[in-house]
């Protein structure tokens, strides 16, 4: 049998490079070699408030953006969190046997909730829902970012916390994929990771920006006073730009780079993540010409996950003693 793969992504707002770069290009890179479930999230994007519409169609986007990163729906399944309504029921059951002690020391709780005017229980639950979304699948492998490693230790927290209560039951979900992707930070910030929901229209190079578009942001990243690259002394802003160039050309070294002018060194990585924009683009179009292929896939891959979720929570259920 085939170790399986979980990871999740919201669905808030546009998929970027560096959700590219670092990890969607990866998993479409070890699909075959695993059962991989890619889940958006939605439940979770939900913890903050979400435009509805705005919502739903950063669904199907996110969805068509995975297909047309090379995630292949016949190898691995593509899934949306609130269509499989199993999540939602462990997660209650995990709830339960959840301190909440545990969750207000979450630090990514702490300064979600710190920008809240008032704070909804479900944000303080998040990681529960997360732990409810590894174990429902009895996922070996999570590929995540080092933001998601506190979630995925309180996962292995609850496991064993609902194992000892309740008898040997889930498996504790193993560690993450060595990190092979490269971690990119943000344009306007380069101590930042390139994120979905940071504020500035120059953060984030989104997956269909336009070649406009992408050289625009490109000209106007961060870079530091230095006058041209020097391999030995670059500044963060240089070293994200190079290490984007080289994640989408990986003849494109440093070394390559030396003394060039930063203007030029920005016109040469603006071609390169266009470059490797251009097919991802082409693909998106054709997937989404057709209304209902995106629909399509994530009601088969609904279909194929199903059955797994539910014997899960049903033995869950048993477990505790609860009526099924
Ligand atoms: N919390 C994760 C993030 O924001 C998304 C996520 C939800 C996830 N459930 C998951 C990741 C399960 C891995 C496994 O990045």
């Amino acid at each position: 049998m085939k170790v399986r793969v979980f990871s999740g992504v919201q669905p808030t707002g546009q998929l970027h490079i560096g959700n590219y770069l670092g990890a969607l290009k990866n998993w479409a890179e070890i699909q075959a070699e695993y059962e991989s479930i890619f889940c958006i999230v939605d439940l979770h994007a939900i913890t903050l408030f979400q435009d509805p519409e705005e919502l739903l169609a950063n669904i199907r986007q996110t969805a068509a953006l995975f297909i047309a990163c090379g995630i292949d729906a016949q190898l691995s399944s593509i899934i949306v969190q609130s269509s499989v309504p199993a999540h939602t029921e462990l997660a209650w059951l995990l709830n339960c046997v959840t301190p909440v002690g545990w969750l207000n020391r979450m630090t990514q709780f702490k300064s979600k909730a710190e920008q809240q005017e008032t704070v909804g229980a479900g944000l303080l639950n998040y990681p529960v829902l997360m732990a409810a979304d590894i174990l429902l699948y009895q996922a070996s492998i999570v590929p995540v970012g080092e933001d998601q490693s506190q979630h995925l230790e309180l996962t292995r927290d609850i496991a064993q916390r609902f194992n000892s209560l309740y008898g040997e039951h889930f498996v504790m979900p193993a560690t993450k994929l060595p990190t092979v992707g490269a971690r990119i930070m943000g344009l306007d910030d380069p101590g930042q990771k390139m994120s979905k929901s940071a504020a500035g229209t120059n953060h984030a190079i989104g997956l269909l920006d336009e070649p406009k578009v992408v050289q625009k942001k490109i000209a106007r990243a961060t870079t530091d006073s230095l006058p041209a690259v020097d391999p030995e002394n670059m500044g963060p802003g240089v070293a994200n730009l190079i290490a984007i160039a080289e994640a989408c050309d990986p003849s494109l070294n440093k070394e390559v780079f030396a003394g060039l002018r930063y203007g030029d060194l920005k016109k040469r990585v603006a071609e390169a993540v266009i470059a490797r924009l251009e097919p991802i683009q082409q693909k998106f179009r054709a997937v989404t010409a057709d209304r209902c292929y995106v629909d399509t896939v994530l009601s088969e891959s609904r279909g194929r996950v199903m059955p797994i979720a539910e014997d899960t929570v049903r033995k869950t259920k048993v477990a505790m003693g609860l009526y099924v």
